[in-house]
Parts: C-alpha cells; structure tokens; sequence
C-alpha cells in the first residue's frame, strides 16, 4: 500500500505536486508567483471572480506586483498558473495553501468566516495524500480546533491520510529589503510528519525554514510579532504626545536612541494604526485569552493608545489653525496620503479614515490626495471620495495640510512651500525650515 507521507513527500521533491492556493490577495499572490517561479504548477483559487478574470489576463490587481510578473506565467507557461473560482478543484491540489482574511467582527471579535468556508470547501474534496496549510493570521488553537476535525469528520486521519500545518505569512507589502525568499519560514504541523512535509514544501520557496513543535506555537509565534510592533509603536505614540509637551521632538530622540548598538530597535510613532494586521491580530489572542480567565492588558493598552492617536492629531491641527485665527469649523483640509501605510494602494483600517471622519465631524472641509488610491471607499464610515490632483493653485487653496501618510513620491519641500499651514505626522518634512509647519 503506498505510503501517503512517502508520496506526497516525493512529489515535493520532484516539484511534481500541484499547489492550490486559496485566497489571491496581498499574501496569496506572492506565493503563487514564488511557487511559480521554483517550477509549480500552481492553482489559484478565489471567490472574486473579477481577480480571476485579470490574472486569466496577466494583470495585477496589486501596485506593487507588477502585471509582467503574472503575465510571464499565465501568457508565457501557461501550464505553470492557472486560477479559478471553481473550488471542486481543489481536489486536483497536492498541497493547499489557504490565505483567506481573518479580520474582526463589528463586536472586535475574530471573524473566522472566510477560514470556515475554505475549510468546508476543502473537506468536500479531501483525499488521501493531501496536505494543508493555513497561513491566515488567527489565535492560537484555530488549525486545531477549527479545521481538523472539518477535515477528519469524512474519516481520514491527520498524519497518516492527510497532512495539515500552520505557516504564518510575513508579508510586509512593499519591502524591497526582504523577500518571500529571504524571510524565513516557521511551520509547525499537528503531527511531527506533518510538520515535516510543511517544511519540506515550503523549503522550495525560501531560503530558511523554522520547524516548531506545535500549530499552536506558529499561530502564537505570528501574533507575538504583530503585538510586538503594536505595544512598540503605542510606546513611541504616547512619549510623542509627552515631548510635544515638553517641547521636544520625538523623532530627534528616536534617531539619538537608535545609535545605541543594542538592545533598542525603533519604532516610530504616526496618526494611529493602520492596515490588515497589527491593528486587528492582537485582538485575536485578547479574545482567546479570555477562554484562560486571562487578561492581555499590555494588548488593551497599546491598542487603547493607538486608537486614540487620531483624535490627538485633531486636536493638534485644531491648535495650528487656532494660532492662525481659524476655527477647524469651516476651515479647507488637504489629507495627503490615504493608504495606512506609506508606497502602498491598501486603504484597510487607515488612521486617515478616521482622520477624515473626525475633521467632518468637526465641521471641516475634507479632500485628499493620493497617487495611488485615486478613489477611497469606506462602506463602514459610509463615504466614499476621489484623490484632488496635486498642484501648487489647489495646495494654496487648504487652509491645512495634513500630512497622514508619507508617500515616497511627493516633493514635501514643494508641499511645504505651496501651502499656508503643513500638519505632519509622520516626520515627512525632516530637515525642511518653515513655520507653517507643525509636527503631530
Ligand atoms: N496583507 C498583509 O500584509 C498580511 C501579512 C501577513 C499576514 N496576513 C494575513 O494573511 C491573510 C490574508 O490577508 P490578505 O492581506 O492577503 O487579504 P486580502 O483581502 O488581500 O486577500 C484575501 C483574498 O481571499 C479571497 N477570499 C475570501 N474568501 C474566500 C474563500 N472562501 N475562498 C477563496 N478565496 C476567498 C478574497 O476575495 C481575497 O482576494 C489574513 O489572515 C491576514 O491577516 C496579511
């Protein structure tokens, strides 16, 4: 009788297995394109059908994925990349790589919707031989609790039918330092068999993988990481808002500290959390903890902080037009930079959604600026708003700037010089002399 870990760990090695992967996002994508490239042939799979039809067409949906990237698998080796919303085809994937969102729910709960559905999906076609892995950022207990017995309901069994591991994605969109290959990959599997199979198949994309003992310490080691950069950057935001206060300037002490050889890292403070993790991950463990009698106060804190920092730089932009005799009430605000994070086309939990909302709570008049958002959306917030082109008649037309996200692309001494008043929350204008700017 053939040996399913023999097998499927053959076909890794001969790079004869056939990847599925489901959810073709930020993370998704990337790994589709890394398989790719190392000579898979690759299944994408997802529900969006519109992403379906632009990768049949060799086109990116992602700024920084260029569409040649796709286009060089999809129109050049067209065996190597196909992607569809068909997911009975799952059963033609050796090993299935899910990377579905985990965002929170209206109650900052973990919303597991998308990782259940996949799983369903999945189970209807499960077959012996197969190995999956959950690279989705969840608690810890999710690949366990959630999709194994989705997947041993239908009577095969972990580690010796199937395979199933948890390998948290560390995708940073838009770093150019580090790649899929460069980072190094921790996989932790439910059986030592499967543990070993994960790092045999993701050793083929990077340069490094990490074995660890259990799924458990791979879903804990992701959030760790996340809620380190998330009490870090709560840490910096609070001292900003004292050095204002004692007439300082945070971002001098930070470069000052970070001389230090060690035992300092800096992190840097902003107008507040953004974007698909670090703002909502860390909930994911508060959540679980509360199933210990456990309280992540450290969690709470940060994140108490965090999400305050948007009202701080209100009222910061509201001192500003203060000294110049305006009220925020009536007065005409440019928000530059839209994106929660700099170079990117993400718009999700962008501090300036809210930055927007607050300044029209206020009675302000918003727009804003950004290269690569020409269109913003926010169902939750209920608005919806287009990018003003940037030129030196409508800078001088704001009576504030505010400076939310610091895209490379934008000549900030130019900005500087072209509008009566610059709030700046990022240290975008460093080195640049004005009194028309503010720091926030
Ligand atoms: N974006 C990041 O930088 C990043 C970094 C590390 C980890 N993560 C984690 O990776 C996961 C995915 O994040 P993302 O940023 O790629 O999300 P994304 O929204 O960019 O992509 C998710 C994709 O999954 C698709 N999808 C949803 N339900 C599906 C289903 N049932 N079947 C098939 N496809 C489905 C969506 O249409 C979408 O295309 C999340 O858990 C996130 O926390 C994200």
């Amino acid at each position: 009788m053939a040996d399913n870990y023999n097998t499927l760990s053959g076909l890794i090695r001969t790079k004869k297995a056939r990847i599925g992967v489901v959810g073709l996002g930020y993370v998704g994508l990337p790994i589709v394109l890394r398989f790719c490239e190392e000579g898979f042939r690759v299944i994408g799979f997802d529900v969006d059908p519109e992403k379906i039809k632009a990768l049949s067409n060799g086109k990116s949906y992602i700024k920084h994925i260029p569409s040649e990237r796709i286009a060089a698998f999809v129109k050049t080796r067209p065996a190597l990349f196909e992607s569809t919303t068909d997911m009975a085809r799952l059963k033609e994937a050796d090993a299935v790589i899910i990377c579905v969102p985990t965002p929170l729910s209206d109650k900052r709960e973990p919303d597991l919707t998308y990782v259940e559905n996949t799983g369903k999906e999945i189970s209807r076609t499960l077959r012996p031989g197969q190995m999956i892995s959950l690279e989705s950022t969840t608690y810890p207990g999710t690949t366990e609790e959630l999709l194994l017995p989705m997947f041993e309901k239908g009577g095969l069994k972990v580690g010796k039918d199937f395979f199933l591991v948890f390998s948290p994605e560390r995708e940073d969109p838009g770093r150019v330092d580090f790649t899929i290959k460069t980072t190094p990959k921790i996989v932790g599997g439910v059986t030592q068999r499967c543990t070993k199979l994960g790092a045999t198949l993701y050793s083929n994309i990077v340069n490094k993988v990490v074995k660890v003992s259990s799924t458990r310490v791979a879903e804990m080691t992701k959030l760790l990481e996340n809620i380190y950069r998330g009490v870090n950057i709560a840490l910096v935001n609070e001292l900003k808002m004292l050095c204002h206060r004692m007439n300082m300037d945070i971002w001098e002490v930070i470069e000052a500290s970070k001389t230090k050889p060690f035992g300092f890292q800096a992190f840097y403070p902003g107008p507040g959390l953004g974007g698909h993790c670090i703002p909502i991950d860390p909930f994911y463990l508060t959540w679980k903890a509360r199933e210990f009698d456990f309280s992540t106060r450290f969690i709470e804190l940060a994140g108490d902080i965090n999400s305050n920092m948007p009202y701080y730089v209100i009222s910061r932009v509201m001192d500003a037009l203060n000294e110049r005799g305006l009220s925020l009430k009536g007065s005409k605000v440019l928000v530059l930079g839209i994106a929660y994070k700099k170079d990117v086309d993400d718009l999700r939990e962008s501090p300036s959604l809210d930055l927007i909302r607050l300044l029209r709570e206020k009675g302000a008049r918003v727009d804003y600026n950004d290269p690569y958002l020409p269109v913003a959306v926010s169902h939750r917030r209920g608005f919806k708003m287009k990018s003003i082109p940037l030129t030196s008649t409508t800078l001088k037309k704001y009576d504030c700037v505010l400076i939310a996200t610091d895209h490379t692309c934008y000549d900030y001494a130019w900005i500087a010089k072209m509008s009566p008043l610059v709030v700046d929350t990022r240290n975008a204008t460093k080195g640049i002399k004005g009194t028309n700017i503010v720091k926030a």
